[in-house]
């Protein structure tokens, strides 16, 4: 890292557009490529050779697959951050070459407690994209083998190792993957005999305390893509400022996050991540470097924002807004319901517990229509219900998260909601607000583990909340959703293009511009979420398990006709996905994926561009497990 004082000097001398981390100032050279043809960069009008005539990436076990020579040299040029991993669980199978059972019980008891999975090379927090191929247990079920995974990993500290990876892969027509913190719901960071580029470790931040690009003066900070949001946190106490980051405190803030939205906390105050970069460094395609800002490469820098994760180019950092200092108070609501008949005698532990299931809802109704005066008073509020045993039971939690505003100030906020709720009979007490848990320094980034979530999503516009038969229809179609046994997991945010501000026009889907809740509706029982694997569940359960999700999520999209689903956290099967997800920008962001890859060396389910290529899942999933081929 710098010193501040030299900071401060390049900050200040005017017309600088853009500055280098030291890493990123580590670039590949023409005598590189000397060395090692296979690294050579691109030229957009250069086909991939050979890939015209194949039908498929070229696939691990085929002819056309690299020599282990070439992935030495490979190796060489890279100075030796090429990984071949095996799974990580591997070590639970005694077919596997790895085998071992104290490593085993380690990844089975301890992974859950430290940071074993975030450091893993092949490691994505969602199971089935992969295949199930290697789940950790003590009871394993046929071989352990690499399935969706990448067969080889670079493990990236320098802008020189993604730019050797990038051309590598596009020169021999391999699938190239980009993994930050594996978070992706649906498979986007992992692939089957692929490449991938993990940029993890690529972690410098500096604060600029006075910085100036085109119209913007002022506070800004430089963030590279593989910084988690808890990593953040201190930085902004130390600074004494506020960054938009994402609230999952390991995803990375400046990579899949923001390149495919991105909200937080402070969604309704300073809009999406994607509002933030001011000026963003990416790796393109054809293996450059280049910045990308209203000055330079403007329509990469547009497409960049918010135009969807590992598509248009590899982002290695990004200049972002910095805001004052702020506080954030939380608050909370809780009740349920419970059908009478099923109430154990001695259940006192449930903070208000309701027996008529008509009131519930009513309820759930109100605080949902209250969640339109969060937003518009800088607020966000995060909601689940979860019914159980055919809707004899149904659980409701609430937080609320109030960005600039005092305890005092959320209480007296919150009040008319709590009157109405006890006018209906609910007998919930306004409590005293806190510091958000969900906020501040002294973070640790510990305790993911693999999980297997399946869900769908919709983005309710702001019309929904205005109209009082849209809003019951609405309503309607999220309780009917409810009792069926989908988790409702609701976030009332409302990035309007006002609070995004400057600089704006950016590739960010239009529905979420409109919203004022994006919800996901969890399969909690999927086929996929069988003990923690594929588990028993066959092909034909686990379709026809997506069938019914997606009829329920039907309801949803019948609600609200002017919505759509938010990339980052939606079903990968989205119908119209081109649609959903990016709206009215969706040709124009063709356009620029076009221009910048022409190749679509950059590939991931349901991204721009994706349409003419399908991973051939051995049972017709839509996982990772398997060649990436043209359709
Ligand atoms: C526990 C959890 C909490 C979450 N919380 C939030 C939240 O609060 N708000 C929210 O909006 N979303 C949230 N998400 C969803 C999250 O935004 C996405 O999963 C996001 O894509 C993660 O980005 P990543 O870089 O951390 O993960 P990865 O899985 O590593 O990458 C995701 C995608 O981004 C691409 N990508 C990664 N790095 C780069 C880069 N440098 N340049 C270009 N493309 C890149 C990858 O290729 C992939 O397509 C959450 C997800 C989980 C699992
Ligand atoms: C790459 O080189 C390093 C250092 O020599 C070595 O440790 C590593 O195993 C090599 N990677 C592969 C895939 O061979
Ligand atoms: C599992 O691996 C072992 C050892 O490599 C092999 O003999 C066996 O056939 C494999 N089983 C299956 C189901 O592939
Ligand atoms: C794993 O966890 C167990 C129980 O929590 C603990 O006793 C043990 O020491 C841990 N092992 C390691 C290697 O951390
Ligand atoms: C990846 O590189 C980082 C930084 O050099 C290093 O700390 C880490 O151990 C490496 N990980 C693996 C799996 O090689
Ligand atoms: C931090 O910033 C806030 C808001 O701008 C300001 O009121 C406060 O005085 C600052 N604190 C310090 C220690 O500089
Ligand atoms: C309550 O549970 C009983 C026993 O399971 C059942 O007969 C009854 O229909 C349920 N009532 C409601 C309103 O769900
Ligand atoms: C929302 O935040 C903005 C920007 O900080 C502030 O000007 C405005 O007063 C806030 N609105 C409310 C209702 O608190
Ligand atoms: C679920 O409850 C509804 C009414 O609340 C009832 O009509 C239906 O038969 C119940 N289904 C099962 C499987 O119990
Ligand atoms: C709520 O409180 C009132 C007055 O204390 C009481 O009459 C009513 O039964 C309570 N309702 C519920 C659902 O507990």
């Amino acid at each position: 890292m710098r010193s501040s004082l030299a900071l401060v000097l390049l900050a200040s001398v005017t017309k600088i557009t853009c500055y280098n981390f030291d890493f990123e100032s580590i670039q590949l050279q023409d005598e590189d490529v000397d060395k090692n043809p296979d690294v050579a960069f691109g030229e957009k009008s250069t086909p991939i050779a050979g890939a015209e005539a194949s039908a498929c990436r070229v696939f691990p076990g085929t002819e056309q697959w690299p020599a282990d020579e070439a992935w030495t040299r490979l190796n060489n040029s890279l100075g030796g951050v090429l990984l071949k991993p095996a799974p990580p669980a591997a070590v639970c199978y005694p077919s596997s070459p790895s085998y071992n059972t104290a490593q085993c019980n380690y990844i089975v008891f301890n992974a859950s407690t430290n940071r074993f999975y975030i450091n893993d090379p092949l490691t994505v927090l969602t199971e089935w994209p992969e295949g199930s191929t290697c789940p950790a247990t003590l009871t394993p079920k046929g071989n352990c083998t690499q399935g969706g995974f990448p067969d080889y990993v670079v493990n990236a500290t320098t802008v020189k190792h993604i730019q050797m990876a990038v051309n590598f892969a596009r020169n021999k027509n391999i699938r190239l993957v980009v993994k930050n913190t594996g978070h992706d719901w649906v498979g986007r960071s992992t692939g089957a005999g692929s490449l991938s580029i993990w940029t993890h470790y690529l972690k410098s931040f500096e604060f600029l305390p006075e910085y100036t690009h085109d119209k913007y003066k002022g506070v800004a900070a430089k963030v590279s893509s593989g910084i988690e949001a808890w990593e953040t946190y201190d930085y902004m106490d130390i600074y004494n400022m506020t960054l938009v980051v994402p609230n999952g405190y390991t995803v990375g803030a400046y990579g899949g996050w923001m390149t495919g939205g991105g909200h937080s906390i402070l969604g309704s105050i300073y809009g999406l991540g994607a509002d933030q970069p001011l000026s963003i460094q990416a790796v393109t395609a054809d293996g450059k470097f280049v910045t990308a800002d209203l000055n330079n490469n403007p329509d990469l820098f547009y497409a960049l924002r918010g135009g969807g994760p590992g598509t248009f180019a590899i982002v290695t950092s990004a200049v972002i807004k910095a805001f004052p200092f702020l506080e954030v108070t939380a608050t909370t609501l809780a009740f349920n319901y419970r059908n009478s008949s099923t109430i154990p005698e001695n259940d006192i532990t449930l903070p208000l517990t309701l027996q008529d299931r008509d009131l519930f809802w009513r309820g759930f109704n109100l605080y949902n229509r209250f969640g339109l005066s969060v937003v518009d008073a800088n607020g966000t509020a995060y909601s689940y219900a979860t019914a159980l045993n055919n809707a004899s039971n149904i659980e409701f939690t609430g937080t609320f998260e109030f960005p600039g505003k005092s305890k005092t100030e959320v209480k007296k906020f919150m009040q008319p909601l709590f009157n109405e709720l006890n006018k209906m009979g609910i007998n919930v007490t306004n409590p005293e607000p806190g510091p958000s848990t969900n906020w501040g320094p002294k973070r640790d980034g510990v305790g993911d583990v693999p999980g297997n979530s399946r869900f769908g999503s919709r983005l309710f516009p702001r019309a929904n909340w205005e109209d009082d038969e849209l809003w019951e229809d609405t309503m309607r179609a999220v309780r009917e959703t409810t009792e069926q046994g989908y988790m409702f997991h609701g976030i009332h945010v409302a990035p309007t293009e006002e609070v995004a501000g400057y600089p704006g026009q950016n590739g960010m889907n239009p529905a979420f511009r409109r919203a004022v809740m994006h919800a996901d509706m969890f399969d909690i029982g999927s086929a996929y979420d069988n003990g923690g694997s594929r588990g028993e569940a066959t092909p034909e359960q686990i379709i026809r398990g997506h069938e019914l999700m997606n009829e329920a999520l039907n309801k949803w999209r019948v609600a609200t006709p002017d919505g759509g689903a938010y990339i980052n956290e939606a079903d990968v099967q989205e119908p119209d996905w081109q649609k959903s997800f990016f709206g009215s920008k969706y040709e124009r962001l063709l356009e620029i994926k076009k221009k910048w890859d022409p190749w679509s060396l950059f590939w991931a389910p349901s991204t721009v561009g994706s349409e003419g290529w399908a991973v051939r899942d051995p049972d017709g999933l839509p996982t990772q497990n398997g060649p990436l081929c043209k359709v």
